[in-house]
């Protein structure tokens, strides 16, 4: 037997997409990847891959799962290899039982286990060097933040790695960029005194070097150059480390610099990421945006700071999603995170944070910045200007409240302004509300259930609301709601919730895991494998597939999720009315029941007129 600890750790560290993509084009639309199904013969692409939810579907076949029941219908691997295979990608071992053989590790060093080795030849000489030392507690770091983050030091010296690489001419050492060769074709060390900040990759390999002078000197730093393990514009330094308080926190701060973030995580900010040396890209723009829901960008305050958000915020544009924010903070201009948390402490970061600028907002202001509004001349150039940026913005929601804003500022109608930007002008979306349902007062539960072919296509529509669907229990619309946001399952009344429907006891099942911590909350692929071989795995994975590419947002599901815990309250409330008015029928109540009977159908009352949330 794996250990399910195991699996979890495997599905946290795994990216479906990247597996799927190993043996599939997929192709991105919307927050989801497509491709052909490779487990039924069709033209179109209804095969999808939810990053967020870490779970394919097939709207054509309805087959889905996790990464592992991916490669076990893919590939026809059993469980046990499957999860082999998945491990081997990412480098973890699966934990030894009786019948498997110990790998074969006699092939050649790879590129990652240079630059392993490399690592910790400079890690070990980090603990020899004073002056080293020095310097980094002069930073105010700790040794353990400098072993979390693995900080190393090259020893001075032009071979100093030939202690580590007896063979200094293997070709790898060139290719990873460890060594240089001069015009003599005589080798020497890359990194010569210098602190060094391994770059790993999402699976922890060690991939490139960033090394800084110790004090003064140029230059400042010294990074490795791009190799076939190493594509600057899509790692960020950091993220294994920053991964789990990204999930505690819901979100991402994107930094500057090594310093930046290795300085917030010694003060407590474990969140933040760094690009490297580059402006953002969009690589890391979609990297992020599968990670969390909410990217803060920090910049500097000064001019450059400013330029580099606005390259940021160009990027962005078509990855966002309207359950999806980005924002914007910038810092006094003296500055830069490192500095700031350190001067003012991670309070006042923190506070800072909640006070970044909203990507809406900073595309106006920076829209407006040069342009004079009191003129017709400036009303008509904001529009014009606005153009191509707005129509790039991926959420349809945010773009609409973009256009109203900028149609308020220049003064023209919404209308005009879709006109002018070439889009027809948009119906306001519509939210689910008890009119549309026949059955007045039963809940709706029509989200999730997208059929095959509704599949957002690119372009300014709107969500569209499925068409109805029979009326489901509380627990089923619960259910559908949890799978998706296991998370939400702490605010679940266990005492409420019925037993004696599958629905009732896997919600009962989930919320207990919930309270005990053993829920999986890293996506629908992991909570489908945490309960693999129980006898809530059917419903669940059904559930699952009902939920692909759903098409509401994280709001909507709020309010659909506050209404039916506020129905499941009233049908208890129904049911013990019931109960004491059958009593009362055949041989009265005493007074305490009486009473109860009173205050329950006061509740009841209470209830009917406590306005539904999604009506508001
Ligand atoms: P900064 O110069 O802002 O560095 O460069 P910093 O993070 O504040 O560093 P400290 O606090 O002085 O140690 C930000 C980032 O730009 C890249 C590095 O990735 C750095 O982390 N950079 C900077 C270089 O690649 N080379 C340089 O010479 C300078
Ligand atoms: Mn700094």
């Amino acid at each position: 037997m794996i250990p399910q600890s195991f699996i979890q750790d495997l599905l946290a560290r795994i990216d479906i997409v990247e597996v799927i993509e190993r043996h599939l084009p997929l192709k991105k639309g919307g927050a989801n990847y497509f491709a052909c199904c490779p487990f039924h013969g069709e033209k179109s692409a209804s095969f999808s891959v939810s990053p967020t939810k870490q779970f394919y579907h097939c709207f054509g076949c309805g087959v889905h799962g996790s990464a592992i029941s991916f490669l076990m219908e893919y590939s026809g691997l059993g469980f046990v290899d499957a999860v082999k295979e998945l491990a081997a990608l990412v480098g973890m071992e699966v934990p030894q039982d009786d019948s498997t053989t110990p790998r074969d590790r006699s092939h050649e060093q790879s590129l990652t286990e240079v630059m392993a080795q490399a690592a910790r030849f400079y890690k070990e000489h980090l603990k020899r060097s004073r002056p080293a030392i020095d310097y980094l507690k002069g930073r105010g770091l700790t040794g353990e933040i400098a072993a979390r983050y693995g900080l190393g030091y090259a020893p001075e010296g032009w071979h100093a790695l030939q202690a580590a690489f007896p063979d200094y001419t293997a070709s790898q050492l060139l290719e990873c960029g460890l060594v240089l060769e001069n015009e003599q074709n005589r080798r020497y060390d890359r990194f010569r005194d210098r602190i060094m900040f391994p770059i790993q990759d999402q699976r922890g390999n060690v991939i490139g070097f960033g090394g800084r002078v110790l004090g003064k000197g140029e230059p400042k730093y010294l990074n490795s150059p791009e190799t076939p393990i190493f594509e600057k514009g899509r790692e960020l330094y950091g993220l294994v480390q920053a991964r789990q308080a990204i999930r505690e926190h819901e979100s991402v701060l994107v930094v500057e610099g090594y310093m930046d973030v290795v300085g917030l995580a010694q003060f407590g900010v474990g969140n933040a990421v760094a690009t490297l040396g580059t402006a953002a890209t969009p690589h890391h723009i979609q990297k992020l945006l599968r990670l969390t829901d909410r990217v803060v960008f920090c910049f500097d305050g000064d001019a450059a700071g400013r330029r580099a958000a606005g390259r940021a915020l160009e990027v962005s544009l078509e990855h966002l999603a309207d359950n999806k924010t980005l924002s914007f903070l910038f810092l006094p201009e003296e500055h830069d995170p490192d500095s700031f948390v350190r001067a003012e402490g991670p309070e006042a970061f923190r506070s800072a944070m909640s006070r970044a600028l909203p990507l809406a907002e900073f595309l106006l202001a920076e829209l407006k910045k040069d342009i004079d509004t009191g003129t017709a001349e400036g009303c008509a150039r904001l529009v014009h200007e606005a153009k191509p940026l707005v129509t790039r913005i991926g959420a349809p929601l945010l773009r609409l409240q973009v256009i109203k804003m900028l149609a308020e500022t220049a003064g023209f109608t919404q209308a005009e302004v879709e006109r002018a930007f070439g889009i027809e002008p948009s119906r306001p979306p519509r939210l689910p509300s008890d009119d549309d349902n026949p059955r007045r007062g039963g809940f709706r539960k029509d989200f999730g259930d997208r059929p095959f072919g509704s599949r957002r296509s690119r372009g300014n529509d709107f969500p569209r609301i499925p068409p109805r669907q029979a009326p489901q229990s509380p627990a089923e619309a619960l259910l559908k709601v949890v799978v998706q946001h296991p998370v939400w399952a702490a605010r679940l009344p266990i005492d409420l919730l019925p037993d004696d429907t599958p629905e009732g006891r896997a919600l009962i099942a989930i919320t207990d895991a919930m309270s005990v911590g053993d829920l999986p909350t890293h996506g629908i692929g992991a909570l489908l494998e945490h309960y693999r071989d129980t006898p809530h795995a059917p419903l669940l994975a059904r559930v699952a597939g009902q939920l692909a590419d759903t098409p509401f947002d994280d709001g909507t599901l709020e309010l659909l999720f506050n209404d039916t815990l506020n129905k499941l309250e009233a049908d208890a409330i129904s049911r013990n009315i019931d109960r004491l008015t059958a009593r009362e029928r055949e041989h009265g109540l005493d007074p305490a029941e009486r009473r109860q009977l009173a205050e329950l159908l006061l509740h009841k009352q209470q209830l009917k007129n406590r306005p539904k949330a999604s009506d508001s």
